[in-house]
């Protein structure tokens, strides 16, 4: 299933500033392993991104089509049918099966009659003719029914499927890419033969995987309809150690009405029709190991677009894990204030307290990246957060003009921090938000991190310029954002990153900001002020 960025929609990386970008972009160029180029977007991102525009990306994608189809055509194992079923009809075999080690047919592509038309988000999809002519009849019964569908996507080239991994990869992670998205050239979407349906509820359309899961009574009524038109339910749930995908009640799959029938009669999935057994070791995305970029910051979205109430998630916890292992943030609907320290995410909630949140919950401003640690400097007895701010600056001889990422690690003699509590729809400004919901919490000879964001003055339309503080206490009981803190006796740690990339989302939404606005009053109200006083 393609998000609403399925054609045109974009979770965009745009990337500002990466003229000193050297050591770690330099290695992951030198990875020339083919393996996994087009499969694994990160390592794309390494390869590519480090000093192209995304839409050199998009093309280095594009280059590596054919080494991820011929490396996944090596590593897919499969078992031999033990029955043979087909279904051919005009030389087209309608119970092809394309998915974990069993590639397209290499002629695929030019003996089917293909049809492509607009859907109701104005993008054009395309359907092999037979599913195409099925699909408008059942759409016809459902709607007689009161039920509303569309297609999302049908046919995807390698290409499209390529772009798709990489921006799933993005936005959600590498977990989840393995249980929803087959690797290109293996995607039963190559056929034309798959369809993932989204659905017009009330009028409005439901787009995104998580909304459409949702409506469980209405994908029961379309799947009961689908057999007598020739399409089964491929992916089905319960069925995931036989098909190795994850359920997906939108996608379906035309198989020609015999078979369809037979196939739904007996709760089977196309692969026990056919007989065959995916194994565990198929084609699908290898782990990671391309070197960490642990020169760039990764910024989600702006806080422009925070504070302006966009509180809509762009990247999951997951996701966000795979770009950085040190940071601040805050989650979807404000929920909490965000602390990233070695690798784990944190959620300081509205009274204070740490909990771990879900790798799914997403994520609508955070700033991350892989620490390393550039420099070190002691610090002791600074009586305020400015006393602090103006000794990190002093004593790390501190580029004006380099982004820095910062872990204070010692005793706070005093310490105020304040942290929110989720807010619901519609959001309001987040000055605003923060008046209703902000929490403070005073803490006195506490130990544990600060982790400190520095951003240059240029940043003032993207971010809050100069500092920002996040606190986590030694023990991971305590922490959020901090208004105030006297420093004991700390060790500070510096990672200079000459990098910068920025996630945006081309959802509708997001559209509809006014992002040359003027927040910077709400910013600094959001920033620093206390329940009391402004600081
Ligand atoms: N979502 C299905 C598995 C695909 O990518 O083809
Ligand atoms: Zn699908």
């Amino acid at each position: 299933m393609y998000y609403k960025e399925s054609k045109t929609k974009k979770l965009t990386a745009l990337i500002l500033s990466l003229a000193l970008c050297c050591g770690a972009a330099v290695s992951g160029c030198s990875n020339s392993d083919p393996s996994s180029q087009a499969a694994d977007s990160s390592k794309a991102e390494t390869t590519a991104a480090e000093s192209s525009t995304e839409a050199e990306s998009a093309d280095a994608s594009a280059d590596g089509e054919s080494s991820a189809a011929d490396e996944s055509s090596q590593a897919g194992a499969v078992s031999e049918p033990t029955e043979t079923h087909t279904n051919v009809i005009d030389g087209i075999d309608y119970l092809t099966l394309v998915t974990h080690g069993h590639r397209l047919p290499d002629d695929w592509e030019e003996k089917t009659e293909m049809v492509s038309f607009t859907n109701g988000q104005d993008y054009e999809v395309t359907i092999e003719k037979r599913a195409y002519e099925a699909y408008t009849k059942l759409k016809e019964e459902l709607e007689a029914e009161g039920i509303f569908v569309d297609v999302d996507t049908g046919y995807r080239s390698v290409a499209e499927q390529t772009e798709l991994t990489q921006r799933y990869r993005e936005r959600y992670g590498y977990d989840y890419v393995k249980q929803y998205i087959a690797v290109p050239g293996y995607s039963e979407h190559q056929t034309g033969l798959a369809i993932d349906l989204y659905l017009i509820v009330d009028g409005k359309p439901v787009i995104y995987n998580e909304d459409l899961v949702k409506y469980t009574d209405i994908w029961a009524k379309i799947h009961e309809k689908l057999a007598k038109y020739g399409f089964i339910l491929h992916y089905m749930e319960g069925k995931e150690d036989i098909t190795k995908f994850s359920y997906e009640p939108w996608h379906i799959r035309y198989v020609g009405e015999e078979p369809a029938k037979e196939i739904t009669e007996k709760g089977i999935t196309l692969e026990e029709y056919l007989g065959v057994t995916l194994t565990d070791e198929p084609d699908t995305l290898d782990e990671p190991n391309y070197p960490l970029n642990t020169e760039t910051i990764y910024q989600v979205a702006l806080l422009q677009s925070l504070v302006q109430g966009y509180y809509d998630g762009i990247l999951s916890v997951d996701a966000l894990k795979e770009k950085g292992d040190t940071g601040i943030g805050t989650f979807e609907g404000v929920n909490g204030e965000m602390i990233v320290i070695d690798g784990e995410v944190y959620r300081a909630d509205s009274e204070g307290n740490i909990e771990k949140p879900e790798g799914d919950e997403m994520i609508p401003f955070s700033n991350v990246t892989f620490f390393d640690v550039d420099s070190t400097a002691e610090l002791k007895d600074l009586k305020d957060i400015d006393a602090l701010k103006k000794e990190l600056e002093k004593t790390t001889q501190l580029s004006k003009n380099m982004f820095y990422m910062v872990k204070v690690n010692g005793t706070f003699s005093k310490l105020k921090a304040r942290s929110e509590s989720k807010q619901e729809e519609p959001y309001k400004m987040l000055d605003e938000a923060l008046a209703e919901t902000q929490q403070e919490f005073d803490f006195e000879d506490i130990k544990g991190t600060l982790i400190g964001l520095y951003c240059p003055d240029y940043m003032g339309d993207l971010n809050t310029v100069g500092w920002h503080f996040h606190f986590i206490s030694e023990d991971r009981t305590k922490g959020g954002h901090v208004l105030q803190v006297s420093v004991k006796e700390a060790e500070a740690q510096f990672d200079m990153t000459p990098g910068f990339k920025m996630y945006l989302y081309d959802e509708d939404n997001f559209q509809k900001l006014d992002l040359a606005k003027d927040v910077d009053e709400a910013i600094k109200s959001a920033e620093t002020k206390t329940n009391g006083k402004d600081e």
